[in-house]
């Protein structure tokens, strides 16, 4: 497993999408999940509410945007202007960022191919190119910037061919530039914030039919893209992402995030279920719950059903913003999606460490199929350097938790982000930070160079840490991640451990690759082992089965071992389980 990367940066094809036959309706889903949660609730109160105005019936819809509201049936979506359809005009993407660009890219795909757009992998083919865009740090947008580059370049060689192509950036970069980025470059035709997807058919169309640059980047305090089903398939189609909410409240002060995303909000509950469901009857094995703060979610829409509890935070964490109050949390979701399909594998990222509460622990200590691993983003060591970055928390919280943690899940796998170099970082609160990698001992990190955007952090704090060190320390907290990963990895040498196939191993066509719960990447030989634990008949073994692996040994990034026999989850007692020793 990689120790570093520089946040996922992926530049890939997706496979294509698939619509649900029908589109969701808001009154069913909300049937549908309240049932579920609250038996004793009268069918004709359920009633009332469900055909009951909801909050977008009280404010405006932006001018600007089409059909936006999911109680809008796929007839009314297409009796729009027949202009806005692809024609089955080729479409090109390219994703950068995190997993939830790649999720809304398969949201946009979804959108557009609805509209009679094709999509294709050849960039030479493309009639439209769409970037999914990054702004996190500022080599995110450099490479974009430099892409723009190549970008317009062939779209000039192109117009001498009479093939003309659009181009067109979405996501977080073009909602932080707005039309400053049109500005700059010309002959970009298309700006699309993160909540302006549904817009695309017709932003493409004014640029198509109108020659004009077209954009939307209006954030909303609602969309949450809940009747859209995206079905993007990592690992040969075993695994998929399914985003859960969108958005953050917590304004860290270096991250941009809060700005190009906008307000946190929560996906439908029964909106989540259904996608899951349809993921296991598709023969999904792994599902990972996106959002950049999943464990503070909230279902409010159905609060009428639940109590008014407030969120609890966990013990020495605050937040800059008010607890949300009433509707479905964290762990009920989580208790819901892990009882869809027991052999399914459910994990989450990115959680924060202020929202986990003893319940969400519990529940994933006791719960076979939710995977025993938790990112846990921690950013700094030192009390002074937290409290600049407004994280909420001290170290000696984030210890508690980690204490806490451990004691509840015995056998957790811990992962974390870290910046180095954050404004007023002195080499003393360096030190601090390494001694705390030591302290928890996670076994994966993603550790950056802090790279100033115009946040809090900009506007109030010195970004006063020269360049090089920044680096030289950045690069001694990768020294000790590996080192620490290292040991923690040797611990599971000698045990078996559950690992879901993913397929070929890159580097060797004779070997075969997959995950353990805790997420570690192990390789061993491909080999027929027997189809159960004591049988003798064996079988081939193929991506998307669950093989018991003998661990032999271990690196800082990977695990070797053997495959003994073919299992699934529920034949497993536990999947770390020492009895396998
Ligand atoms: N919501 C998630 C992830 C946010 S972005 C979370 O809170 O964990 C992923 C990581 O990028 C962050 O955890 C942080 O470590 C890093 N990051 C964010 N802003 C940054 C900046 N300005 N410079 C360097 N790293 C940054
Ligand atoms: Fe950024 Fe903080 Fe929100 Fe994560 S929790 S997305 S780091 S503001
Ligand atoms: Fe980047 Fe936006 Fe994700 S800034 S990290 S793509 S939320």
């Amino acid at each position: 497993m990689r120790i570093v990367k520089s946040f996922l940066c992926v530049s890939e094809h997706l496979a294509p999408l698939r619509w649900l036959s029908k589109p969701r309706n808001c009154s069913n889903a909300a049937r549908a999940s309240s049932g579920e949660k609250n038996k004793g609730v009268s069918d004709s109160f359920r009633r009332q509410v469900a055909s009951g105005p909801r909050f977008q019936d009280f404010i405006k819809s932006p001018p600007v945007t089409l059909a936006v509201n999911c109680e809008h049936t796929d007839e009314h979506y297409l009796s729009e202007d027949l202009g806005l359809l692809g024609d089955a005009r080729k479409v090109y993407f390219e994703t950068y960022g995190c997993q939830m660009n790649v999720n809304d890219t398969e949201i946009a795909w979804s959108i557009l191919q609805k509209k009679g757009y094709q999509r294709t992998a050849d960039l030479k083919q493309a009639d439209v190119v769409l970037l999914v865009t990054c702004s996190i740090r500022e080599k995110a947008e450099q490479t974009i910037w430099n892409r723009l580059q190549q970008l317009t370049a062939m779209k000039k060689k192109r117009l001498k061919t009479n093939s003309p192509v659009k181009i067109g950036i979405l996501g977080c970069m073009a909602e932080r530039l707005k039309t400053e980025l049109l500005e700059r470059e010309k002959l970009v035709d298309v700006l699309a914030g993160p909540d302006a997807y549904r817009d695309l058919p017709r932003l493409l169309a004014a640029a198509t039919t109108g020659g004009q640059q077209a954009s939307n980047v209006l954030l909303s305090l609602e969309e949450t893209y809940a009747d859209i089903m995206p079905v993007q398939h990592a690992s040969q189609g075993r695994s998929a992402f399914v985003s859960i909410m969108r958005g953050c409240d917590n304004m860290c002060s270096y991250c941009i995030v809060p700005f190009t995303r906008g307000r946190e909000r929560s996906r439908p509950v029964s909106s989540i279920l259904e996608e899951v469901r349809m993921l296991s009857e598709q023969g999904v094995k792994e599902v990972t719950l996106l959002g950049q703060n999943v464990n503070s979610y909230r279902d409010t829409s159905e609060v009428q059903f639940c109590g008014s509890e407030r969120t609890k935070l966990s013990r020495g964490f605050s937040t800059v913003y008010r607890a949300k109050q009433g509707g479905l949390r964290f762990s009920d979701l989580l208790d819901l999606v892990s009882r869809i399909d027991p052999d399914m594998r459910i994990r989450f990222t990115s959680p924060h460490p202020k929202d986990f509460p003893d319940e969400v622990l519990q529940l994933i200590a006791e719960r076979q199929n939710i995977c025993k691993q938790i990112h846990l983003p921690a950013q700094s060591g030192s009390n002074q350097v937290l409290k600049a970055m407004r994280r909420g928390y001290t170290r000696e919280a984030y210890l508690d938790l980690v204490d806490n943690i451990k004691q509840i899940i015995p056998d957790v796998s811990l992962s974390s982000d870290f910046i180095s170099g954050f404004c007023g970082e002195t080499d003393d609160d360096h030190q601090q930070t390494l001694s705390l990698i030591r302290e928890v001992g996670f076994n994966v990190g993603f550790l950056f160079a802090y790279s100033m955007r115009k946040t809090h952090a900009f506007h109030r704090l010195q970004d006063d840490v020269a360049p090089q060190v920044k680096q030289r320390r950045l690069e001694e907290c990768i020294g000790v991640f590996r080192e620490e990963a290292e040991r923690v990895n040797a611990a599971v040498v000698g045990s078996t451990q559950l690992v879901l196939v993913e397929g070929e191993s890159k580097r060797s066509a004779e070997d075969l690759c997959g995950r353990t719960d805790g997420n570690m990447k192990v390789i061993f030989p491909k080999e027929d082992v027997a189809v159960q634990a004591s049988a003798s008949n064996t079988a081939p073994i193929r991506g998307g089965g669950y093989v018991l692996v003998k661990i032999l040994s271990a690196g800082s990034q990977s695990l070797r071992g053997r495959a003994l026999s073919h299992s699934s989850l529920i034949s497993t007692p536990t999947p770390r389980c020492d009895g396998y020793k």
